[in-house]
């Protein structure tokens, strides 16, 4: 494939212009993995509109990243920001926030980046049920085509709470602004929670489908977008030497892990109806767990990536209600220190019901039910008032048919981690001989840290996944099939503990949740302590 040179020059001339190279663009589907791939593609001119632009999400995470993507010479030439919302803000209002957002919370404080693009950023005012509101976008968006080159072609953004999506897809369909016409994309990214549930997803997957193609959904999940995330492809399919050990002959078991150390503080009511299961595992360990288990793809294209991911969630057995308790625990974090610090108690905070039985930590036996993985449990756990806020996968071998050392008494597995934030990289454990006359073993690591290894600074997931739907690669977010299946186990689980008579368990803030949890490992597992 010839590669040309284009400059990607960012809006507004005051940032330096980074010389990027594309491909043939209609091939953004290929290999979306590694820093030196991903400077050979280059998006289109394009506007994003924000809905929900006044919101908490645009302006700790979209504006700063657009920033960032200007930063790097990543953004088009022609580009530019609608931002959506009901307040009346004048279009300064919005920029003022906007440089806020990006002083506040963007990656090495750029918010003279946003100086530079500032005229790029536009305010409309409406409400999401008002079709008038749409009419009047549109006509905005073409004239923002002739003034800033835009091409005609639409990013939407749902930074909304899910009870306005329908209103929005419903006003973009009828107004044919989801239509894609002569060779102008029209694409729409919807951000998490998607659904609370089979019957929701599905509902609001058709919703979706009423207004837009699959081609033209972005689902968010923001792990996916971690460079972390992808690498356990990368590490899996680049190297030969992990893939013959990937499988139930070798590994013992998986444990991923997702641990916050804060608590709700101010989300006590959403909390309450979606619980650690709904917010964290149905998505994020969910996709984890997909990139882990899955088979090597025929390709890198967005598809063929996802079809096995949802083959492995294909592969997950959905529990019986009865057979929850023994698979699952559940708990919730009662009083506690961080940091000498005291803490309430999830009963204790805010828009939390006395006698909830909301879980703040969750952990799940999984079976995946294929060639692959069948006698290998993968076990997932997240909570919140954990003792550190960490992300990691282990993948824990089996032992050596006989243990020679120490009189049989070097029982230590091998683990090969993934750390995925923060303190990015991947460890191996294994044993050394301590050196001295005696044959003695000690568990040593090899260690690989991103931080170390790479100069260059890990973009934030946002970035990432704002600029693959400007290329229209869908890799890196999750198809309805996924979102579906993800569904389906969880909502299994949910069943489980409605039947249940058993309450959930306590952990005090500050530790690693309930001793329960250690039982559900089987005997000689244990639960890492990051
Ligand atoms: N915040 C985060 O860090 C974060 C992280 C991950 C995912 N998310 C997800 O991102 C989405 C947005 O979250 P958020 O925290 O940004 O929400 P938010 O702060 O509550 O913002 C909601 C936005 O929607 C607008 N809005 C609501 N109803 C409207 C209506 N009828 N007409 C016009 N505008 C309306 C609000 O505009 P007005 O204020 O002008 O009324 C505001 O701009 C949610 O789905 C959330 O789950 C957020």
């Amino acid at each position: 494939m010839a590669a040309t040179s284009v400059q990607v020059a960012a809006i507004g001339g005051n940032i330096t212009p980074r010389m990027a190279k594309t491909s043939d663009p209609s091939s953004s589907h290929s290999n979306p993995l590694g820093d030196e791939l991903r400077a050979t593609r280059a998006a289109k001119p394009c506007v994003l509109v924000i809905f929900g632009a006044t919101g908490d999400l645009t302006k700790r995470k979209l504006v700063p990243s657009l920033m960032g993507l200007a930063k790097d010479g990543l953004l088009p030439p022609g580009f530019a920001v609608v931002g959506f919302a009901r307040r009346a803000w004048s279009d300064e209002g919005f920029r003022t926030e906007c440089a806020d957002g990006v002083r506040q919370f963007g990656r090495s404080q750029t918010p003279e980046c946003f100086d530079a693009l500032g005229d790029a950023f536009t305010f409309h005012q409406s409400d999401f049920g008002d079709r008038a509101g749409y009419e009047s976008l549109k006509k905005k968006l073409e004239q923002i085509d002739r003034s800033r080159g835009t091409a005609g072609n639409r990013i939407f953004y749902l930074a909304t709470p899910p009870s306005s999506y329908s209103a929005i897809l419903q006003n973009l369909a009828a107004t044919g602004l989801s239509t894609e016409k002569d060779g102008k994309f029209a694409r729409v990214i919807v951000e998490k929670p998607f659904g609370r549930d089979i019957a929701t997803a599905v509902a609001l997957n058709d919703q979706v489908r009423a207004a837009f193609r699959e081609r033209q959904v972005f689902r968010i999940d923001h792990y996916l977008g971690k460079e972390t995330v992808q690498n356990i492809l990368a590490l899996r399919f680049a190297n030969g030497i992990f893939e013959p050990l990937w499988n139930e002959k070798f590994v013992d078991h998986v444990q991923i892990t997702v641990a916050e150390s804060i608590g709700v503080g101010s989300r006590g009511g959403y909390f309450e109806e979606s619980g650690i299961i709904r917010d964290m595992i149905q998505n994020h360990l969910m996709q984890v767990l997909t990139l882990v288990a899955m088979e090597p793809p025929t390709s890198l294209t967005a598809d063929a990536v996802r079809d096995e991911k949802v083959k492995v969630l294909k592969a997950i057995r959905s529990f019986r209600p009865e057979d929850v308790d023994s698979n699952t625990v559940r708990a919730q974090y009662t009083r506690g220190s961080f940091g000498g610090e005291e803490v309430k108690g999830y009963k204790n905070e805010e828009g939390v019901a006395a006698e909830s039985v909301t879980e703040t930590y969750a952990a799940v036996r999984l079976h995946v039910d294929n060639w692959r993985w069948a006698r290998t449990p993968f076990f997932l756990r997240s909570g919140k008032r954990l003792p550190r806020r960490v992300t990691e996968v282990a993948i824990t071998f089996k032992q050596p048919p006989l243990s020679l050392f120490d009189g049989g008494r070097w029982q230590t597995p091998n683990v090969l981690l993934l750390r995925i934030q923060p303190d990015e990289g991947v460890a191996l454990r294994f044993g050394a001989k301590v050196p001295g006359p005696d044959v003695h073993i000690r568990d040593v690591r090899m260690d690989f840290r991103y931080g170390t290894a790479f100069a260059s600074e890990s973009a934030d997931a946002y970035e990432r996944l704002l600029f693959d739907s400007m290329l229209g690669d869908g890799t890196l977010f999750a198809r309805a099939d996924e979102v579906e299946e993800a569904w389906r186990i969880v909502d299994s689980i949910v069943a489980g503990w409605k039947h249940s008579a058993r309450r959930p368990e306590e952990y005090v803030a500050g530790t690693w949740g309930p001793e329960r949890a250690d039982s559900l490992l089987g005997p000689g597992r244990t639960w890492r302590k990051p």
